[in-house]
């Protein structure tokens, strides 16, 4: 089994670079399956979740040519049905349901597994199927053999409302609504950057989808997407965590290529905490003398506080000066890695849906693991901080989200090193993904 080891208690000092973003990415490269053309794409992560799509769309029948590094040329013109996913690889990753939206906007039916991914309680599908069943589609989900199987004789233009704001739902049925033969309306719509990037990549290729990043998206479906080029924005996550790392092992870090209106509320409650912020044009340079301050956090759909930093900023949290809380608004289950915490010195308690975390002066190295994507990356921060020798196992959890990590640290002066212990890992426990 692939390990991280880490030597920790070093400044970090340096200059990295972000790299493009996973929730984006995973969404445009289904996207693809939209479009009876070349797609070029710029700034693709090289993460496992993006090589996992890649491998599903050949076996689609489409053609994925790696054109220079994080530059990638897919067609899915010749994509015809049956298109059948294959079950295993569907679920080993959430972002797998976009398939169903893309097939069900390119061929008015669609057939794929259950998706997987990080688990944090129960992630129901519901909004994105009340939003197919809006379009005329039937949805069946087939909990025996595990599949998600939408059918219908053409889409129907309509205008839907989502009970919650869900990322995933609203991606999802945009991208079927662009087979839409007419104007679909979704209210309540997610507002991330990455859900106003899909929509880009569409309008680039030809779609035509108004006020993505607003509460209210406007499709005129029918269009045909006739392909093109498009840079995938940067990774608003990634580039949370850098400025995170600087802030709990200390230094100075500047985190290059990044949309600074994008990070805003992840900067504002580092400089809350006491942290220095400076943003430039595309770079945010953070800052770190002492140990941060207290500060208490509420996760929210964007522009709220993102619940994918929410385990990064727990750790910092674990050595600043006085006590934190932390709320967490979007998912039920978000702090499993408390108990990896403790294990470092940690105090940290979980209530429900809120965290406590009283700071202490220093974390120590001991043997933790990835639970899942952010709250793994998170054991490798409290590792950088920590005396010691920190080990986190089960990385491929982080390897799902974070393109050349150990690289990436190493520059900016980390000890951390990748080693394989020979050990292998069980099927049973492959399938907690
Ligand atoms: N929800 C429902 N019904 C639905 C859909 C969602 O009740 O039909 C609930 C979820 O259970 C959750 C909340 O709504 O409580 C929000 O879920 P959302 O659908 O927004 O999440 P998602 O689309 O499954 C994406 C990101 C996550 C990120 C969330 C929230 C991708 C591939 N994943 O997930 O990213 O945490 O939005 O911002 O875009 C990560 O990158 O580590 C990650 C987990």
């Amino acid at each position: 089994m692939e390990k991280f080891i880490i030597h920790g208690g070093r400044p970090l000092e340096g200059v990295v670079t972000v790299s493009g973003s996973k929730n984006s990415a995973v969404g445009i490269i289904p996207a693809t399956v939209l479009v009876k053309g070349p797609c070029i794409l710029d700034n693709v992560p090289e993460i496992s979740d993006v090589f996992l799509l890649f491998e599903i769309l050949r076996s689609f029948g489409a053609e994925v040519t790696r054109l220079e590094k994080s530059t990638y040329r897919i067609d899915c013109s010749s994509v015809t049905p049956p298109v059948v996913a294959d079950q295993q690889a569907v679920r080993k990753m959430r972002a797998s349901y976009y398939l169903i939206g893309a097939l069900l906007g390119r061929f008015g039916n669609a057939k794929v597994g259950l998706p997987g991914g990080c688990d944090f309680g129960s992630r129901p599908i519901d909004q994105h199927i009340k939003g197919f069943e809006s379009l005329g589609a039937k949805v069946t989900v087939d909990l025996e053999n595990c599949n998600v199987i939408a059918e219908s004789d053409g889409l129907n233009p309509a205008s839907i409302y989502f009970d919650i704001v869900s990322v995933g739902a609203t991606v999802n049925v945009m991208l079927a609504s662009v087979g839409v033969p007419g104007k679909v309306t979704i209210e309540n719509a997610a507002k991330e950057p990455h859900v106003v990037d899909i929509a880009n990549f569409l309008n680039a290729m030809g779609a035509d989808i108004k006020g993505a990043g607003t509460n209210v998206i406007r499709i005129n479906g029918g269009k045909e997407l006739k392909g093109g080029r498009y840079e995938i924005v940067p990774d608003q996550i990634e580039a949370g965590t850098y400025m995170v790392a600087a802030a709990i092992a200390g230094g100075r870090v500047e985190v290059k290529n990044v949309i600074p209106k994008h990070m805003e509320s992840i900067s504002a409650k580092l400089e809350e905490a006491g942290v220095g912020i400076e943003e430039l044009d595309d770079s945010i340079i953070v800052t770190r003398l002492d140990r941060p301050e207290r500060i208490n956090i509420k996760t929210q759909p964007y522009p709220g506080f993102p619940t994918d930093m929410q385990p990064q900023f727990a750790t910092m949290l674990t050595t600043a000066v006085g006590a934190s809380v932390i709320t967490e608004g979007v998912y039920d289950q978000r702090f499993r890695y408390a108990a990896e915490l403790r294990k470092m010195g940690a105090k940290i308690e979980v209530d429900g849906n809120v965290c406590v975390i009283d700071g202490v002066e220093k974390l120590h190295g001991a043997s933790v693991r990835a639970c899942d994507l952010r709250a793994g990356v998170s054991m490798v921060l409290a590792g950088l901080a920590a005396e010691g020798v920190t080990e986190v196992s089960e990385i491929r959890h982080i390897e799902r989200g974070y393109e050349g990590l150990v690289e990436k640290l190493r520059s900016l002066g980390a000890e951390i090193d990748k080693v394989d212990d020979g050990a292998v890992l069980s099927d049973a426990a492959e399938c907690c993904l």
